[in-house]
């Protein structure tokens, strides 16, 4: 139980982690890393400050005497001089004070940051005594601190700050302290997401000299007032997430050195100022969510003055904006990311003569794909068009300057033949379209040419006819999958080729024949799924010397018969064991407990997922049958544990050395001809959330051990021969009556109420006698956690799936495509 409560916390943490970082806003803002040496008498004195710093938790302990003290924890140096130019100390509020003071009594360049991510600076009236005593300074970051008061006459050097960040504190509606406004020398003033309220206050009005302000995420209600757009050094503004009303100024045009401006999600209206096509300097503009009451392509005519060849970001989804994409747009030469509404296919990209990477990833696009665009495709590096309606047919793409190119037009509408690929490509992913007919002319194109492809996904879709023998020359092939489609005969010998193979994915096809040209050469083979097909054979024994890195086994609904060989106990990384549905018979090995990564849930053996682009690929996947639905595990397969030999011919009894695989969260051994009793010791698989040992011969009690299964959320012990009262506890009686049924067995949940059995002594033979003792614990014992059963199944594979969160992501951004070219990638 402890193990599967970690394993959930681990998960949460993941969970939060996210979170948080979805809430930074900046995450490498005050943290920074240098490489240069650091100079000595600044390492005396930084051991000098530790000394006088509290750290129960030694988060300091990078601060040793020797080594270079640029790459101690929370100290950045300068980058040219090796000077020490920042601090950044987390979660330390108490020693914050002395910090300030050292600092002062150093006279050192040193600017801190107190950024307390857990601390809490609520109760400090410590402020003003704080910056009172620093006469210096000039960065004052206070972020994050969960500050709800600050004095109104601190006396800091105003001609000193230049820096002032107070974001995401809790100041709720008070107004802004008023101190903040004497700072007429800010350059940076961040106050976003802090519940403020009322108009923008016109005491900003002389900070002129701000460079950087941010006031997102507050409730500012007035109209942008007049006076901002004289601020003639404003680089970025964000006034994101606001209730700004009214219109915009055509004083926009008076930013002169404006590069950001975002106004993302407030409650403007009227037109966008022509005079924003003044603003020469600007990169990216981000209106989206408002109600301008215009025609898009007014907003562009505007922007093509100046603007068009600097501008990066132009985001303007639901704005209530009219008209269609022109050509004009095809001006826009800088344009890395184009966020509109729509569900047509932005044309006006074919006219990018430099494009070399484009994501239209998930943008709802229902619509053909201009053949003018696939024209281009030679010059892409990186082409991602998933998960749109997108339909048509995938021409041949036969020429790809870059060698590693990366296509992924998965999840789409598309129709017809595969098409011809280059051999530059080396990663593919056609999969969930309805792309139909042989793989031979895609397999077999260019026959004589080594592939670059590492990872191929044909899965779900229509293909159809036999697996044409073309492999010897994908050698470089890790993943390759042809799942789900309508494949026939047999696996070909060249697939032997591929010695590299890592993941091999074939489940429901119609394939035939011995699995010899796999298991023969493909040594290094993790996942082989082969489930839902005609396969037919017996397990070679030797199976578990040439493969000790199985992970998932999956050989569920084929032919294979004959006994579960002994040796395949050697495949000690084996996770998930799957040879349901076959025509096995003998017994189940005893060697059983040799699977050693089913015996523990800390080892990890899905090494390295793979990483194409900086990213890590979402490519490793197995369906699993799981309390009775099957389900696709992807990324966190890694956490999964299963063994399934469910649908067999198996006879004799559960060897009671399976009660050893205590990291296993799921057994199913029903639909055999198991005799005996249920192992004594089931209750030591602490794991175990479903297990299924229906449709036996089994006899015998329900070992009292079985309360100790806190995670079950799924038991089936049906149609065997079972006698006696069903062990009382949260779990058990929680369960359906159909787990139990078709046996002799009685007590909650059945109705019969072992009236006559109570009778018996229910002593003796039957029981082992450490049970006997453990029968009276484990009342007490599983009365409470019974309740937290079914979290793992259930929300696991969503808040560990990458796919989940990336959509979570792109929810949140409500982000339509993105342009880029990547620089200086290999040729
Ligand atoms: C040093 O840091 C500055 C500011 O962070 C940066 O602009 C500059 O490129 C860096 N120089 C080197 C040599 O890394
Ligand atoms: C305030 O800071 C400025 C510039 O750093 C300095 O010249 C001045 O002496 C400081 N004033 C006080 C009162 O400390
Ligand atoms: C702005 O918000 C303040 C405080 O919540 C409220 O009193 C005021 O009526 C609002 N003004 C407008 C124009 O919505
Ligand atoms: C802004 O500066 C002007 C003149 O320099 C001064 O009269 C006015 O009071 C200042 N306003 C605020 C809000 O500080
Ligand atoms: C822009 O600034 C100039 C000079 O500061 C001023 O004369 C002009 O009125 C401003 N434009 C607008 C539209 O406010
Ligand atoms: C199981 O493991 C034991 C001890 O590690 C070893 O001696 C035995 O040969 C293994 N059995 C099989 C069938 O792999
Ligand atoms: C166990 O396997 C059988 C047959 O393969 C299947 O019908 C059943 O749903 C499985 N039980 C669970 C709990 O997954
Ligand atoms: C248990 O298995 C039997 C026979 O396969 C089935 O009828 C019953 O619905 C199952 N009960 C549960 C709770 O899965």
């Amino acid at each position: 139980m402890d193990s599967s409560l970690r394993l959930r916390a681990i998960t949460l943490n993941l969970f939060l982690g996210l979170l948080i970082t979805l809430a930074t806003l900046d995450p490498t803002f005050c943290s920074g890393v240098s490489e240069v040496h650091c100079i000595q008498s600044e390492r005396q004195a930084l051991l000098k400050i530790k000394q006088d710093l509290i750290d129960p938790s030694n988060r300091l302990a990078s601060w040793a005497v020797d080594g270079n003290c640029c790459q101690w924890v929370g100290v950045v140096c300068n980058n040219v001089t090796g000077h020490v130019q920042e601090l950044h100390l987390q979660s330390v509020p108490p020693p914050l004070l002395e910090l300030f003071s050292i600092q002062a009594q150093y006279e050192a360049e040193i600017q801190a940051y107190a950024r307390s991510m857990f601390g809490d600076l609520s109760e400090v009236s410590d402020l003003q005594h704080v910056t009172n005593k620093v006469t210096s300074l000039s960065d004052l970051c206070l972020s994050h601190c969960n500050i709800s008061f600050i004095p109104t006459t601190p006396s800091v050097n105003s001609s000193s700050l230049t820096t002032l960040d107070l974001s995401f504190n809790n100041f709720g509606n008070t107004l802004i302290p008023f101190w903040v406004f004497g700072h007429q020398n800010l350059v940076s003033l961040n106050l976003s997401a802090n519940g403020f309220q009322g108009p923008i206050p016109i005491h900003l009005r002389n900070m002129t000299s701000l460079r950087h302000l941010d006031l997102s995420h507050n409730d500012f209600n007035s109209s942008i007032p007049n006076w901002l757009y004289n601020f003639s050094h404003l680089e970025f503004l964000n006034l994101r997430v606001n209730q700004l009303q009214g219109t915009i100024s055509s004083a926009i045009g008076n930013l002169t050195s404006a590069i950001s401006i975002d106004l993302t999600s407030n409650e403007l209206g009227g037109k966008v100022p022509r005079s924003l096509g003044d603003v020469c300097s600007i990169k990216e503009i981000k209106f989206s969510d408002n109600k301008w009451g215009q025609d898009i392509s007014e907003i562009l005519g505007s922007l093509s003055r100046c603007v068009s060849n600097g501008l990066e970001i132009l985001e303007l989804y639901y704005t209530e904006l009219s008209g269609h994409l022109t050509e004009e747009l095809g001006q826009f030469q800088n344009l890395v990311q184009l966020s509109l509404d729509g569900p047509n296919f932005p044309s006006w990209i074919c006219s990018q003569k430099h494009l070399c990477s484009v994501g239209i990833s998930n943008a709802n696009i229902t619509d053909a794909v201009p053949s003018l665009f696939w024209s281009m495709s030679s010059q892409f590096n990186h082409l991602n068009l998933s998960h749109n309606h997108m339909y048509g047919q995938i021409p041949n793409i036969p020429m790809v300057l870059y060698i590693s190119s990366m296509i992924d037009i998965s999840s789409n509408l598309f129709e017809g033949p595969l098409p011809r690929i280059s051999s530059n490509v080396s990663f593919l992913d056609l999969s969930d379209n309805l792309l139909s007919g042989s793989i031979s002319h895609f397999l077999c194109y260019k026959m004589t040419e080594l592939k670059e492809m590492e990872l191929l996904n044909l899965g779900k879709n229509r293909l159809s006819g036999e697996i044409t023998d073309c492999w010897k020359n994908w050698e470089k092939l890790l993943v390759l999958n042809l799942g789900n489609n309508n494949f026939t005969g047999s696996i070909p010998t060249s697939i032997g080729s591929l010695s590299l193979l890592r993941s091999l994915h074939l489940f429901k096809n119609k394939i035939s024949g011995t699995l010899l040209p796999i298991l023969k050469n493909c040594e290094d083979l993790q996942i082989i799924d082969i489930s839902e097909n005609q396969f037919a054979g017996s397990i070679p024994s030797w199976i578990g010397q040439r493969h000790s890195s199985l992970i998932v086994l999956n050989l569920r609904s084929n032919n294979f018969f004959g006994h579960i060989p002994k040796e395949l106990c050697n495949l000690t990384s084996l996770q998930i064991l799957d040879l349901s549905q076959n025509k096995l018979f003998g017994s189940i090995p005893r060697c059983v407990n040799n699977f050693s990564a089913m015996a523990s849930i800390s080892q990890n053996n899905l090494q390295d997922l793979l990483v194409v682009d900086g990213d890590t690929v979402d490519f490793e996947r197995a369906s699993l049958v799981i309390k009775g639905q099957v389900r696709e595990y992807s990324t966190n397969l890694q956490l999964v544990r299963t063994l399934d030999l469910s649908k067999n011919y198996l006879s004799g009894e559960i060897p009671k050395e399976v009660t050893s695989l205590q990291g296993l969260q799921s057994l199913n051994f029903s639909f055999n001809i198991l005799t005996g009793r249920i192992p004594e010791n089931i209750g030591d698989m602490v794991s175990l959330e479903s297990l299924d040992l229906s449709e036996n011969q089994l006899s015998g009690h329900i070992p009292p051990s079985m309360s100790n299964l806190t995670f079950l959320s799924l038991l089936n012990l049906s149609m065997n021969h079972l006698t006696g009262k069903i062990p009382s506890s949260t779990q058990l009686q929680s369960l359906h009556e159909s787990s139990f049924i078709g046996n002799e067995l009685c007590g909650p949940p059945l109705t019969d109420n072992c009236t006559i059995n109570d009778a018996k002594p229910d002593t003796g033979k039957e029981r082992s006698k450490d049970s006997g003792g453990r029968e009276v614990d484990w009342f007490y014992v599983s009365m409470a956690p019974g309740f937290v059963v079914g979290f793992w199944v259930v929300w696991g594979p969503v808040l560990v799936n990458r796919r989940w969160r990336i959509g979570y992501f792109q929810f949140l951004d409500r982000m339509g495509y993105k342009l880029s070219c990547v620089v200086g990638k290999t040729w």
